[in-house]
């Protein structure tokens, strides 16, 4: 499973590219906001620190506008990939936008046919948003399971790209189902390491060792 880290924060970035565990990122126009910096900037920034693809979303909501505004976003570099939402003009931006063989990523996905539409559009990724379905009592990672079987039965390319991530939980259950990718902010992507038996057992290890007296040297 690849992980991308989901947030525009430069310093968290840096810090998670620094362990070698990250895959890639994903912004959003709300997390372009909270780093309250100009978008391409930031973009470009990231783009220089990751090598993996990186999400920058198209704001207009007409096909030929999210097109022209998609071909910006890439014209940063090359790793950028375009974020079109799960909508018609957002679908036909996807296939022309493939099409030419940019990386496009369609998000706000909330139900297995828009997942299978998206496929059908050539879509790079599809992003169904687990942790929003599970805020209104709906099963998220029900939704990951029904689009890996239907992309499995039709042997589309499209990564499952698990979303709206929240809890450690939700990224073993992803792993388990199969989804491609999992996109997670960056505490709980730093919390995966931790297991307070880890903790535990490390202290007595070095308690232990501070006792023998000896060094490694
Ligand atoms: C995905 O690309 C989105 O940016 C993100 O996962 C949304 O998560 P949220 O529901 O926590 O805002």
């Amino acid at each position: 499973m690849k992980f991308f880290v989901d947030t525009a924060d430069i310093t968290e970035i840096k810090e998670l590219q620094a362990t070698g565990l990250l895959d890639g990122v994903t912004t959003n126009p709300s997390l372009i906001m909270k780093a309250n910096r100009p978008m391409k900037e930031v973009v470009a920034e990231i783009c220089a620190v990751v090598d993996g693809p990186v999400s920058a979303e198209v704001t207009a909501t007409e096909t030929d506008a999210m097109i022209r505004e998609g071909k910006i976003l890439a014209e940063i570099a090359d790793n950028v990939c375009i974020k079109v939402p799960l909508t018609l003009d957002g679908l036909k931006a996807c296939k022309a936008l493939t099409g030419e063989g940019f990386l496009v990523n369609v998000t706000l996905c909330f139900s297995a046919v828009q997942a299978l539409l998206a496929a059908k559009a050539g879509a790079t990724f599809i992003s169904p948003f687990i942790g929003r379905l599970d805020d209104i009592n709906l099963d998220g990672m029900a939704l990951i399971a029904d689009i890996r079987r239907i992309y499995d039965n039709y042997g589309f390319d499209t990564e499952i790209l698990a979303a709206s991530v929240r809890t450690m939980n939700h990224v073993r259950e992803a792993a388990l189902i199969g989804a491609d990718v999992a996109t997670v902010p960056p505490a709980t992507l730093k919390g995966l390491v931790k297991h307070p038996l880890t903790d535990k057992g490390l202290d007595a290890f070095l308690a232990d060792w501070k006792k023998t007296g000896q060094t490694i040297a």
